[in-house]
């Protein structure tokens, strides 16, 4: 017997064998196709190659591709429990060939495989065909031996196989195995095809056409093969069960289930049982693919899964949470075959836990009433929508799980008093929108959003994806399409792109157009209306966006590296002032843009240099750290109990993300979580040792008590300091020394060049006074009896005529020192400084007035005691000096006594 995990490498071998590369599953969110809610066959990750619009460097692949069908076009989640093959998680195991061998090398490879590796008996294998597919049937007959009658035709679709309504097409081949007439059934086409005796296990598309629009079919540049192998259903076949939770895989998460809830499956129990062991596999694969519960979209499906999980534990009599305790049973099943589960065990831990904990708060009291309301409904009756409404809103029951509960009893929900509930809470959030004032929302963001839904936001995970354009508007009416060269503002159904918030900038990017990856738009900015409404404003380059295209969003990757590198440093340097400056640091505002971020805190005072150097160090040392970055989804009030930090003011939803990064180290008081906790939306690096480099570069005052640091990371970071090493080195080389002794080289350049400047002075004055120092008897005169010096100096400045006219006055008790200069290059100045007890009869002011018009200057000023002015006429020194000293009057009698 082959355990499921030998099935699956027994297939990849032997198409690597045959020359297949074997390429990883993609991501269970599909990024290149925008019409599926979740990758649900092994060719979506190749649907461009197959149309030539990608090329890949194999022309032939095999995968193992994860695929969940719940909640889309394919749901399954209804049945699962009480089927015994339905599944929400399945693995395709597939082969494909891109135009380089077709249908007959594919037929052979399918019947070698099956025969020889699986060993399954040819007299028991049967298959279908496209009616008109003769070549098909020629080679089934060549290669197996197949008689007519084991070979049925097909005219229906079944035999068509299409991806949707547009891509990659072909006629199908089906290859069934007859498990025995103990089992009813028929062969395919008959009637009793519902049966379960004939089995189909493998489907070979050969895949021919392109469905270019609905009327529309075009060949494909070269016919290729696409297959698809339930894995589940092989391994139902090579172990001889029934049923797929019978297969080695899924009993060991039934066992796992049973020894966490000590008891074992039951014939009344054994539904929620396989309900559990599906629901922890699609749970666990869809939160490792970066899907969060939410109220919204993929994380809604998710969300409903688990909740249904969930309702099946308390039904199994869990007493605490269950799902995220059989973790580790389904990471040691599957986890070699997918490292992305073991990376985010603890992820996928978390997530299970705390979603089982938050409701199971409301679970009983909700099955309590959904109990009570529907106690008198027998079979065939319709269980209220008003309440199973109430179940939803205020107890978080999705719908399915109402209709779950009441399955097994035949009871039914009303659908319609349950959409009517519905719709008027809706009207309710709406009045909420215009009761806040915000009428531009009420009035016009909140119908569009109402009638497109929320953009599912994709840039956590990717920055390219598909999108199928939903709505366009042009200065406001919605328009159909948006020309060549024309503005306008886009919303689609999903996007990569994060639109301006929570300090983060908008991203900025590029169009292109699906079919053929021509760019056709500019993304400028994105902005959120509505709360969860993305609308993109574009510039169209070339041809032209219509409603309904399907485009691809490519956000403008580098510079969204910036500002994840600038994001996560934020949060990094915010912990690291609390630790230097203390708990009192709240974040006032931020900005994050690609070439810089810039923080805003409380904090009374400015950050000393030596305490910015231990917030940059403690940053940086987080950053070589390089511990990884988690987001974690969690209630309001959790979040915060749990310690994360939160902007104070901020409106934050009933459901948070929460970003931590680093160690957290309880024992010194600090968040079990991690080093840093901050609730946010924005979007993050992987681990810390992306930022690369924090550089804070400026601190300073934005308002009284509000301080302000900005920073650079990464490449900016890198240019900064080399640009600053380059300016030293420059510095240094200037001063002919090394780098380390710039600083004291410049020191004492400056002190030699003030003790110079000293000097000069000295000199300058000595030269003016004649080579004497100030005050010889032989410069003074008399006039009126107030002593007066009164002289003419040569090129000195005016700050040193003012310490020579000290100098003189100094040596004068009691006078009038009267100073002019005049310089070679044109310029004249007039000191008057005049001793205190003259200043009331001579004023410093009224005499420099009257000479500074000789010296073709218009007015002085100054104080009593000194004042200065000056001009361009240098040859009026000597009149001005003569008007001057006229004007000397003799000490008053007032200021005599004195
Ligand atoms: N794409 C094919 C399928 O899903 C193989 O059945």
């Amino acid at each position: 017997m082959s355990g499921v995990n030998e099935i699956r490498s027994t297939f990849l071998n032997f198409f690597a064998r045959n020359g297949h590369e074997i390429v990883p599953s993609s991501p269970l969110v599909p990024r290149n196709d925008p019409t599926l809610m979740f990758t649900n066959a092994g060719m979506v990750q190749f649907k461009n190659v197959f149309t030539g619009v990608e090329k890949r460097p194999y022309q032939r692949a095999t995968t193992s591709q994860k695929c969940v069908r719940a909640g889309g076009k394919h749901n399954d989640l209804d049945n699962v429990g009480y089927t015994a093959r339905h599944l929400t998680f399945f693995e395709m195991l597939g082969n494909f060939s891109f135009g380089d061998y077709f249908k007959e090398r594919a037929i052979e490879l399918a019947w070698d495989l099956i025969t020889k590796d699986f060993g399954l008996k040819k007299d028991k294998l049967l298959v279908t065909i496209y009616h008109n597919d003769d070549d098909a049937a020629r080679y089934w007959k060549k290669i197996a031996g197949f008689s007519d009658d084991r070979i049925i035709r097909i005219a229906t679709s079944d035999n068509f196989w299409a991806m949707g309504d547009t891509g990659p097409c072909g006629p199908c081949s089906e290859i069934f195995i007859d498990r025995g007439d103990h089992i009813w059934g028929g062969p395919p086409g008959s009637p009793e095809e519902d049966g379960d005796r004939f089995l189909e296990f493998w489907n070979l598309v050969f895949m021919q056409f392109e469905q270019v629009t609905k009327e529309e079919r075009v060949p494909l540049p070269r016919p290729s093969i696409d297959t698809g192998m339930g894995l589940e259903r092989m391994a139902c076949i090579l172990q001889g069960v029934d049923s797929v939770f019978d297969t080695d895989l899924f009993r060991h998460l039934i066992d796992a289930t049973a020894s966490a809830l000590g008891h074992g499956p039951k014939q009344q129990t054994v539904a929620s049982f396989r309900v559990i062991a599906d629901h922890l596999r699609s749970s666990a694969f869809l939160i490792a693919d970066g899907v969060l519960p939410s109220n919204e979209g993929r994380g809604y499906v998710l969300r409903r899964i688990m909740r249904r999980a969930m309702r099946h534990a308390q039904l199994l009599g869990a007493h605490d949470p269950l799902m995220h305790r059989l973790v580790w049973a389904l990471v040691r099943e599957m986890g070699q075959a997918y490292p992305e589960l073991v990376r985010a065990e603890k992820l996928i831990e978390e997530t299970l836990r705390l979603e089982e904990t938050r409701f199971r708060k409301t679970l009983a009291r909700g099955l309590a009433i959904l109990d009570e309301k529907s106690a008198g409904l027998k079979k065939g009756d319709m269980f209220d929508g008003d309440t199973a409404f109430t179940l939803y809103d205020t107890y978080g029951f999705p719908l399915d799980l109402t209709q779950d509960a009441l399955k097994s009893r035949g009871v039914g929900v009303d659908i319609t008093s349950f959409t009517d509930a519905m719709d008027r809470q809706r009207e309710k959030a709406r009045a909420a929108w215009a009761g806040s004032g915000d009428t531009k929302t009420a009035d016009y963001w909140f119908p569009l959003r109402e009638r497109l839904g929320a953009t599912e936001f994709l840039g956590y995970d990717t920055e390219t994806s598909e999108g199928i354009v939903t709505a366009i508007i042009k200065g406001g009416p919605e328009i159909n399409e948006l020309r060549g060269g024309e503005a306008g503002e886009i919303i689609v159904n999903q996007t990569p792109f994060y639109a301006e918030s929570g300090g983060q900038v908008s991203d900025v990017g590029w169009i292109k157009r699906a079919s053929d990856g021509e760019t056709i738009a500019q993304v400028l900015t994105c902005h959120k209306e509505a709360d969860d409404l993305i609308v993109h404003n574009v510039k169209v380059i070339k041809g032209g966006i219509r409603l309904n295209d399907a485009i691809r969003l490519e956000v403008d990757h580098s510079r969204r590296s910036d500002i994840r590198k600038n994001h996560s440093a934020t949060h990094i340097l915010h912990e690291a002032l609390r630790q230097v400056l203390g708990d009192h640091i709240a974040q006032r505002g931020s900005l994050v843009a690609p070439d810089r971020l810039r923080f805003d805190f409380v904090h009374p005072k400015p950050i000393s240099p030596e305490e910015l150097t231990r917030v940059e160090d403690i940053a940086n040392e987080v950053v070589l750290e390089n511990d990884e970055v988690t987001t974690r989804l969690m209630g309001l009030d959790e979040a915060r109990e749990a310690g994360a930090r939160a902007l104070f003011g901020e409106k934050y939803g009933d459901e948070v993300r929460v970003v931590s990064m680093g160690n957290g180290d309880r024992e010194h008081g600090q968040n079990a979580l991690g080093w840093s906790v901050e609730l946010c939306g924005g979007t993050h690096v992987r681990r810390t040792g992306d930022i690369g480099l924090i550089s804070i570069t400026s601190e300073a005052a934005v308002s009284s008590g509000v301080r302000r640091i900005e920073a650079l990371t990464g490449r900016h970071a890198r240019k900064h300091a080399n640009d600053t090493m380059a300016l030293a080195k420059a510095a240094a080389h200037e001063l002919r020394t090394t780098l380390d002794d710039v600083p004291e080289r410049i020191a004492s350049l400056m002190e030699e060049r003030r003790k110079l400047e000293r000097e000069l002075s000295d000199a300058r004055k000595k030269l003016a006074m004649g080579g004497t120092s100030a005050g010889t008897t032989s410069d003074i005169e008399e006039i009126h009896g107030v002593k007066v010096i009164a002289k003419e100096l040569h090129n000195v400045k005016i700050s040193d005529l003012r310490s020579i006219a000290d100098d003189y006055k100094r040596r004068l008790d009691s006078g009038v020192v009267i100073l002019t200069t005049s310089s070679d290059d044109g310029k004249a100045g007039l000191v008057v400084s005049v001793t205190s007890n003259l200043t009331s009869s001579n004023n410093a002011v009224q005499l420099v007035q009257a000479g500074v018009p000789f010296l073709g200057g218009s007015k002085g000023g100054g104080r009593p005691d000194f004042a200065q002015g000056g001009g361009n006429n240098p040859a009026g020194a000597r009149e001005a000096l003569e008007k001057i000293k006229q004007l000397v009057q003799p000490i008053s009698v007032t200021a005599k006594s004195e």
